[in-house]
């Protein structure tokens, strides 16, 4: 039995509560949260132990979960490295990039598992398509979200963008060369809608939109490869792909189109897309990886890349907004 402790207890929090309950070869010890109600709530809804003192939840586990607002991630994972504890903690890895980089350098130095919360990675949408062999050349990204405080402590670079820039960066096998970006605050301090250009040097183009303060929601990432289109609705946990039939696609739905080479016949496919509630699996996964001494499918060193790119597209808006 894996004994884990959950740090904060808001939103997110109880999810991953609810979650952990129903996880096994887990044991749910206690939750630390400096915030009495939300505490209070949790010990009567869950029967579940409040620790007052970070270090004594830490010293009571094997490993830690933390869903505390990102400015704590840092202190919290640090002290629980330090003691040989694996460590869960949402997205983003850290505040800043010296935050995250020495959260690299603390993991590579121990013997713990770190897994960073880009739960889109176990979205089952983004799952169905797995199998598939993924070159894109173009990707085109939307994730729109209606206004609400909760998050708004960070840019939508860092509370929504970091979902698809993750995902990307786990796709496209090629460094960044080149970033563009725009953004507007408009409801806080910070960027709220934001379009940003990412070049990588193998040639692929993905251009990113993500709004805080829109009137309909929508999380869609559509790649343009050399054999397919594929499309990947996160909201609404669906793909499809249009590609050029091949003999394996037997079963699927098709056409025929006349081209200047000749007919072509264009395949439909909607992948079968698996029936998982995202963050049980990547919690799942996570114990897996501790029992199993195998890598984490999100590490350290991926929520280092994804903030790597989050804070340069947040340098190029703050650049363009001198100038402009
Ligand atoms: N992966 C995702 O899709 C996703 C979605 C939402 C939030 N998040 C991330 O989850 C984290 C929490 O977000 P939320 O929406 O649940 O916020 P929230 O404000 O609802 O809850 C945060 C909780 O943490 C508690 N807290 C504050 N300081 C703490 C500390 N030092 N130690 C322990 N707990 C502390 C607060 O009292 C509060 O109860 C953030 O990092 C956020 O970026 C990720």
């Amino acid at each position: 039995m894996l004994k884990v402790g959950v740090f904060g207890v808001g939103h997110l929090g109880k999810f991953h509560l609810n979650n952990w309950k129903e996880i096994t070869d887990v044991e749910l010890v206690g939750f630390y949260d400096p915030n009495d109600a939300a505490a209070q709530e949790v010990t009567e809804k869950y029967q579940l132990p409040r620790f007052l003192d970070p270090e004594r939840l830490i010293d009571a586990v094997d490993m830690v979960d933390i869903v505390a607002p990102t400015n704590y991630h840092f202190d919290l994972c640090k002290a629980a490295i330090r003691k040989g504890r694996h460590v869960f903690v949402e997205k983003p890895l850290a505040n800043t990039m010296e935050e995250a980089r020495e959260l690299v350098k603390l993991v590579r130095e121990s013997n713990v598992k770190l897994q960073v919360g880009h739960v889109e990675r176990f979205n089952p949408a983004y799952l169905g398509i797995q199998h598939m062999q993924l070159n894109p050349m173009f990707i085109e990204v939307h994730r729109l979200a209606q206004f609400n405080p909760r998050g708004t402590e960070v840019s939508v670079i860092l509370d929504l963008m970091i979902h698809d820039i993750d995902i990307i960066l786990s796709i496209v096998k090629s460094e960044v060369k080149q970033i563009s970006a725009s953004g507007v605050a408009v409801m806080t301090d910070t960027p709220d809608i934001a379009n940003v250009r990412i070049e990588f040097n193998n040639g692929c183009v993905a251009n990113l939109t993500s709004s805080r303060i829109s009137m309909k929601r929508m999380r869609k990432m559509r790649l343009f490869q050399k054999d397919a289109y594929i499309g990947v609705d996160f909201l609404n946990k669906k793909s499809e792909v249009i590609k050029l039939k091949t003999p394996q696609d037997v079963d699927a739905f098709s056409f025929d189109l006349e081209t200047p080479h000749g007919t072509r016949t264009i395949a439909v496919i909607n992948p079968q897309v698996p029936e998982v509630n995202a963050i049980k699996k990547e919690l799942e996964a996570f114990r897996d990886s501790i029992l199993h001494n195998t890598p984490t499918k999100v590490s350290e060193v991926d929520g280092y890349r994804a903030m790597d790119v989050a804070h340069q597209i947040l340098h190029k808006i703050k650049n363009n907004s001198i100038t402009s």
